[in-house]
Formats: C-alpha cells, structure tokens, sequence
C-alpha cells in the first residue's frame, strides 16, 4: 500500500509543479498500475524480536548473547553495556574497541539520565598544525592512518566509571566473556571474514611489528580466530580495572608502539586520561522527550536542532520518502551541519553556544528562508573526497527488566581504526584524530568541515557526531536508539525517530527503511541506492538537489517499548546486527 501511495502523491505533486507531459505521463500510468499489482504481493511488514524482560541490540550475535547472558544473571543494563562493549572489542574488532571511545546514555527506570563521555583526547604534544606539511597543505592520510592518527583511548576508563556509578554485578564477570572469547577464539561471520580480508594489505603496511592474529591468506566465514595477545590484555583490565589498561603492562606496551612507529600518545596522556560525566541534552518534540549527547559529540544538538526544525510542519501528512517530506528535511540538515561545522566543539576548550542551537525559536528562525519548492544551495568548496573511506563505528542498545536503558555508541573512527595494532597487546588504535579540524575548511574523511571550534589542542576532544539517544513519552521510556556512520550518524538518528513518531512505524520497520543524507556541504543528497523512489528523486532533482548513490547508510540498533510493556528490537541488517532478549 505505501508504494502506491508514494507514487499517487508523485503523481499530483508533477502536476502541482507544471512538470508534466504526455510520454511522463504514460509512464507514470503504467507504473501506477505495476504499483497496484505490486501491492498485493506486497511482503507483510516485519517485526523486530518481541521480549519482555530485556533485551540486546548489537552490532554481533555473540556480542548480544554476552550482553544477554549478564541480564539473565540479574545484572542490569549498564552490567550488560560493559560486557558488551568488551565483547565487541574481540568479535567486531573493525568498530568495537578498547583502543577508541564512544559516548553513553543512560536513563534509570525512575526516569534519572546521566550521559558519559569517553571519547578519546588528543596527545599532549598534539598542535594544530601537526598534519599540515611545510607547504602548508594537509599531508595525506597522517590523521587517518598510522601511529599519528590516534588519540588517548577512552573506552576503559568509561567502561571502569560507568561500573563505579550503576555497575551491580563483578566488574570480573563482565570482563571475563571477552577474556575467553579472546582466548578460545570465536567464529567469523562473512561480513568480519571480509573485512579482515580487505585490510591485510594495511595490517602489513600500518604495523611495526605483523599482527599474527588476523593475518592470513584468506579468512572465510565459519572460521575459528583467536586473540591470544588481547586475551591477556583482557586478563589486565579484568584483574586491574583501569590500571590494567592505562598503567603497567598494557600502557608500556602502547608507549613502545608508539615510539616504533613515531606516534606521540605517552605514559602521561594515558595515566592522566579521564572519562566525564557530562550534562545531557534534554529536549522536546511534540509529545516526546528527546535525551541525547551533548558536546563533545555534536550528536544530541544537531538532532534537537532537526526535531525542533520540524515541529512546525506535518511531517506525518507529507508521509514517507515523498518529495516534500524529503525536501524538508533535507532543508533542515543542511542548516544544521552549517551551525554543526562553525560552533560545536569540545566544550571545554570552546565555548559551545548550546542555548542558542537548542533553542526553538533559534531552528524556527533558521529554517524562516525555507522554500517548499526550491534547494536552498549551500555555498560551494573544494570538498574533496567524502564519504568513501570505510565507515565503522558501533552502537548498541539495552534495556534491562527493570526497565532501565543504556544507549552507547562506540567507535575507532575509520573501519580498523588507524590499522595498528598495539604489538603484544593486541588491540587496535583508533584514528579518532581526523574528527578535528586538521586544517580550516578542510574535510574530514566523511567529508565535514570545520574551524576554530574543533581546532587541535592538547587534551582536547576531537567533535563527534555520535547520537546516543533515549525517547521519553509520558515521562516513561520509549525508545532507545543509535546507530555509526560517522557524519551519517546524525542524520540517521533522526530519520529513525521521526519514521516511528511521525510515520507510524514499528521498530525494526523504521530501521529496514532506506536512508537519505544532507551534510550542507558537499551539497548533495546522499542516498541508498535504491533508496528513493525514482519520480520522487526526479521531482527532488527539479527543486534543485542533486544526488549521490552510495552503499548503506548507518546500522541503527534501537529498542522501542510497545504499549502493553514489552519490547520490539530493531537490529539492523545492513550488518550483523542481533537482538537477543527474554
Ligand atoms: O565520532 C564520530 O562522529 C566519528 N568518529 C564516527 C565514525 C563512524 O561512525 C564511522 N562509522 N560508521
């Protein structure tokens, strides 16, 4: 049925717009008719894993089995979130880390939010020119490969201050899956099998010493692989707690990496890094309240920003992936990533105008010059290659029998971080440093650009765009949702909100449905391919907007409570993405 619709209000809008001739119309009737036909073969929609006691959503099947398992044993949801944060160290090693940072955001059943913040800092030695050769240009590929691409690891420590807080069960047992799973090695899924296949050339290239546990001619699915250095690492944090990571063994080992590979993260970065609680970004949007990241992750504003960009219009009558709707919000994004590039940054190195982007009037003000028939043009620069590099980050989200909610996405930036493995410790630096503005203007590898708000300094955090978001109604838990996809993220988030509160749809159904994606420059509507209905990418094109085809958009991992208490998950197919509940 929604097919048919979609392409009815296509039909009315080409009129509407005067675009129509005779051979357009021709083909628009037999489509119709082919749309007809097709909707009564259309597939039942599908529903995500109903449960009602707790539930995993995560990027892994052993990873959501771990996190589940903890919930059987009565741990709660920030128990089950350390578990499989860990666990996702080992089985998704291109996203889940020890050697990167990520964001939490957690909701009590009693309704108290608390949001963390371990994303990783720059080295102490870091400068703002640090990646611009004497010719003043960008030297290619230092922020994102290599030694010098990585910041402080975050992770442990937010994993440590997210136990100390709301941890009930032995921080061992919630190290202790991931320390066997290193040890006596897990089975490789195809899309892991692949990925260890794509990068053996840059495991070779980026590493100082071979890193024997993922090196092999051909990996397939089905294949046994263990991680006998990360084991023992595994075995520090599990016996140590932070110490067993950013002291000792583990941090002697990461600071002769770095030396043999000419990076600049010392003994000191490391033993002065520390996790922060951070306010979170509250907000509301219609009947809902909207609790997000705040900076250092541009996340939860830009997504209040969009919602409160909306609120104006009836979004759920212009309905799905039309053209007005679409329209609509691209208009929004756009705005948006304009004030995302100028004003966010790591608030405590810059002075964040939080008030200001949060601000209803602000959006409504900002969104005064939108024109329902016409793109705005977003001015244009020189942006380079966007969006092609690998993207792997990863979100999970939990909810436990007592109904409290944990929503972390996690990252190492690029897909393998910065490819280099710390030698004899086994896990992989992130290469979270291309996140800064590296040079004023210049795009980052998902394309975003930026300035003096998320300039390099020392200790700074790198802006993220991380969206680890919890939906209220009625002043209990709705949602829980997030997703990777570096510049993506954001827009994705939104997307998966506005698909259930405003179209109507079920969980897994608003995470199956294709995405779109503006970032104000470049200035082109990224698209799934496939992803939009053809006559309504036409009708798009004659506004304005131009489109780029691309592969999949995010992996939106989410979980939204159903009227009679139970939960549906929306696991992601894009990837491996798993629930597990009970
Ligand atoms: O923090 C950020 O916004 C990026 N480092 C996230 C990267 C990412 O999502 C890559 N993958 N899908």
């Amino acid at each position: 049925m929604i097919k048919f619709q979609i392409l009815l209000v296509n039909y009315w809008s080409f009129i509407y717009f005067g675009m129509l001739n005779l051979k357009l119309m021709k083909f628009k009737t037999i489509l119709l008719v082919l749309a007809l036909v097709s909707c009564q073969k259309e597939e039942p929609l599908k529903t995500g894993l109903i449960a009602n006691n707790g539930m995993v959503v995560s990027a892994h099947p052993i990873a959501s089995q771990v996190g589940l398992d903890i919930l059987q044993k009565g741990g709660n949801a920030v128990d089950a979130a350390i578990a499989v944060q860990f666990a996702l160290t080992v089985v998704h090693p291109s996203a889940g880390n020890i050697g990167g940072g990520g964001f939490m955001v957690y909701r009590s059943s009693d309704g108290e939010v608390h949001t963390l913040d371990f994303r990783e800092a720059a080295p102490g030695k870091a400068n703002r020119n640090m990646y611009i050769g004497e010719n003043g240009m960008v030297i290619d590929g230092l922020s994102t490969r290599g030694h010098l691409a990585s910041g402080i690891p975050g992770a442990v420590d937010g994993m440590v201050k997210a136990f100390e807080k709301f941890g009930t069960l032995s921080w061992e047992s919630l190290v202790d899956p991931s320390v066997k799973l290193a040890a006596e090695g897990h089975i490789l899924t195809k899309k892991e099998a692949n990925g260890l296949n794509s990068n053996q050339e840059n495991f070779l290239k980026f590493n100082t010493l071979p890193p024997e546990a993922v090196l092999k001619d051909e990996w397939k699915e089905g294949d046994l692989i263990k991680h006998p250095d990360l084991a023992s690492t595994m075995i520090r944090i599990r016996d140590e707690g932070r110490e067993g990571f950013y002291a000792g063994e583990t941090a002697d080992l990461i600071v002769a990496e770095m030396e043999r590979g000419k990076g600049w993260i010392t003994k000191e970065d490391l033993a002065s890094y520390q996790a922060k609680w951070r306010e979170p970004i509250i907000g509301d949007y219609r009947d809902y309240k909207i609790i997000s990241m705040g900076p250092p992750s541009s996340g939860g504003i830009a997504l209040l920003q969009l919602l409160n960009s909306m609120e104006p219009y009836p979004i759920s009558d212009l309905q799905f992936h039309t053209s007005e709707s679409i329209h609509l919000m691209v208009e929004a994004e756009r705005r948006v990533y304009a004030d995302r590039a100028t004003h966010l940054g790591d608030p405590d190195f810059y002075n964040v105008p939080i008030n200001m982007l949060a601000d209803v009037d602000y959006n409504l003000y900002r969104m005064s010059d939108f024109d329902p028939a016409n793109a705005t043009s977003s001015e244009t620069i020189s942006a380079g290659e966007s969006m092609m590099e690998s993207e792997e980050t990863t979100h999970f989200s939990i909810v436990d029998s007592q109904g409290n909610a944990v929503s972390i996405t996690t990252t190492l930036n690029g897909g393998y971080g910065s490819k280099v493995f710390v030698s004899g410790a086994g896990f992989l630096l992130n290469n979270e440093m291309d996140d800064f503005s590296i040079k004023p203007g210049f795009p980052n590898m998902f394309g975003l650009v930026g300035g003096e708000a998320n300039s390099i300094q020392p200790q700074k955090r790198m802006l993220s765009s991380m969206t680890p978001t919890i939906v209220e109604k009625d002043g209990k838990l709705f949602m829980v949702v997030g997703t990777p996809g570096g510049s993506t993220i954001i827009t994705s988030v939104f997307q998966t909100i506005i698909n259930v509160l405003d179209f109507g749809m079920g969980m897994q159904e608003a995470v199956d449905a294709k995405r779109f994606h503006h970032q104000w420059k470049p200035d082109n509507i990224f698209m799934e391919r496939g992803g939009i209905d053809s006559l309504v990418v036409i009708d798009l094109e004659a506004k304005g907007h131009e489109f780029y085809q691309r592969g999949s958009i995010g992996r939106v991992d989410a979980i939204l409570i159903l009227p009679d208490g139970t939960m549906e998950a929306g696991a992601d197919a894009r990837g491996d993405d798993v629930a597990s509940g009970y």
